[in-house]
């Protein structure tokens, strides 16, 4: 049995929760799976309600369980950012959920906006490193004027490096960040990559960097690709650009197989990625910690605009259900869910208004079981 947390949240969080679960229940039931649902009420509604956004006590029961699945967090009420830090960021720090994955397929039927590429063009992963780089939060923002040190620190950097003319009277308003990757952080990430291609039989990792210019933070990480991939030799492997690869998953995607990312590019290259596979309501997420308590959850957002008229796109939602399936081992229920996806997306019968349809969010996940009862296994 497992037991998962439910935390729908808020905007269309409830809504496609309700699909995405019911569709994990339906496949359940075909493959005798048993799921306990512990559902958690946490998000907008409830912190304005109580003042509180995620206890402590909460993460330490869900520290016992097998996963989460989740919704969205984000309310126009609340400041942007204070419930997606107290929850979101909270519960994938919580649990160190620091690989990302990012699976990137075009279903049939599903529009791209790619001239001449096809389903069988569109089907890889992003492994994203969830935790360091521009994201661990060590920097400051200062007047040039208000502080000797960084003054001092500032010419130094100016002078040696830049080369541009400073008046260190002139009273300028400055601010830096600071980028970090360790070898712990980036040999477990890759070495994450390299076991999925592995599991799922393909045959190429790329990493991606900026080893050219950012030579320090990337240089560490290009070295520890190159130490892990020489436990992989049947994996090939190559090193793209960031620049680079946001002009080939345009132009050639249909090359990848596996890429593996620092953060901070893999949540740019992530958000292009979605677009080629069909956009936002297509596009599934985990937030995962191979040792321990990993959180699935669509890539978008609360969607606030379209919140409570039954019109959200469920499947990504559903999908991320898939994933979360595959990760607890249930492998033949995750391909089970993500089959029943593809015949809803390819006859186009019930396709949800961001796809050009009007089929409601409830009919979507409803024609997903429906497609999941009528199949043979
Ligand atoms: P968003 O992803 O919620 O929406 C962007 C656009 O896509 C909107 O026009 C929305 O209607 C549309 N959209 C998103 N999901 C859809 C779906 N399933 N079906 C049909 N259309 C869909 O991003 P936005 O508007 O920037 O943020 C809204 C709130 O969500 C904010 O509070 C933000 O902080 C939060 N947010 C939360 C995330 C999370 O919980 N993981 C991720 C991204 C944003
Ligand atoms: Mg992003």
């Amino acid at each position: 049995m497992y037991n998962i947390a439910l935390i729908p949240g808020d905007g269309i969080g409830p809504e496609i929760i309700r699909e995405g679960k019911k569709a994990v229940e339906a496949v359940s039931k075909i493959f005798a799976i048993d799921i306990n649902w512990i559902e958690f009420p946490f998000g907008a509604e409830h912190y304005l309600r109580t003042g509180e956004s995620l206890p402590g006590s909460a993460l330490k029961e869900i520290e016992d369980m097998d996963a989460i699945y989740f919704g969205a967090i984000g309310d126009p009420r609340i400041k942007p950012g204070v419930l997606e830090k107290e929850i979101l960021l909270k519960i994938r720090f919580y649990f160190d959920q620091y690989i990302n994955l990012r699976p990137i397929r075009l279903y049939k039927g599903v529009p791209c906006p790619l001239k001449d590429k096809n389903p069988e063009d569109i089907n890889f992963y992003v492994v994203r490193e969830n935790t360091e780089d521009f994201y661990i939060g060590i920097g400051g923002r200062f007047k040039a004027r208000a502080n000797q040190d960084h003054l001092e620190v500032l010419r130094k950097l100016y002078i040696a490096k830049i080369q541009v003319d400073f008046n260190l009277e002139q009273e300028e308003e400055m601010a830096y960040q600071i980028g970090l990757i360790s070898r712990p952080g980036s040999q477990r990430v890759i070495k994450y990559a390299f076991e999925l291609a592995k599991k799922k039989n393909l045959k190429k990792v790329t990493s991606v960097d900026k080893a050219n210019v950012l030579t320090h933070i990337y240089g560490l990480w290009r070295d520890i690709f190159e130490e892990v991939s020489s436990q992989y030799p049947d994996i090939e492997t190559e090193f793209n650009f960031v620049d680079a690869i946001t002009m080939f998953f345009i132009q050639r995607p249909e090359w990848y197989r596996v890429v593996v990312t620092p953060n901070m590019f893999g949540d740019i290259i992530t958000d292009l990625a979605a677009m080629i596979q069909g956009g936002l309501g297509i596009a599934a997420g985990g937030n995962i910690n191979p040792e321990g308590v990993s959180m699935f959850e669509p890539v978008h957002g609360s969607a606030p605009d379209i919140a409570g008229k039954n019109i959200s796109n469920p499947t990504a939602t559903i999908l991320s259900g898939a994933m979360m399936l595959d990760h607890l081992g249930e492998i033949k229920a995750a391909r089970a869910i993500e089959d029943a996806v593809e015949k809803v997306l390819s006859e186009g019968k019930v396709r949800s208004h961001d796809l050009g349809g009007n089929s409601s969010t409830m009919e979507v996940g409803d024609e997903v079981v429906r497609k999941l009862e009528r199949s043979k296994y």
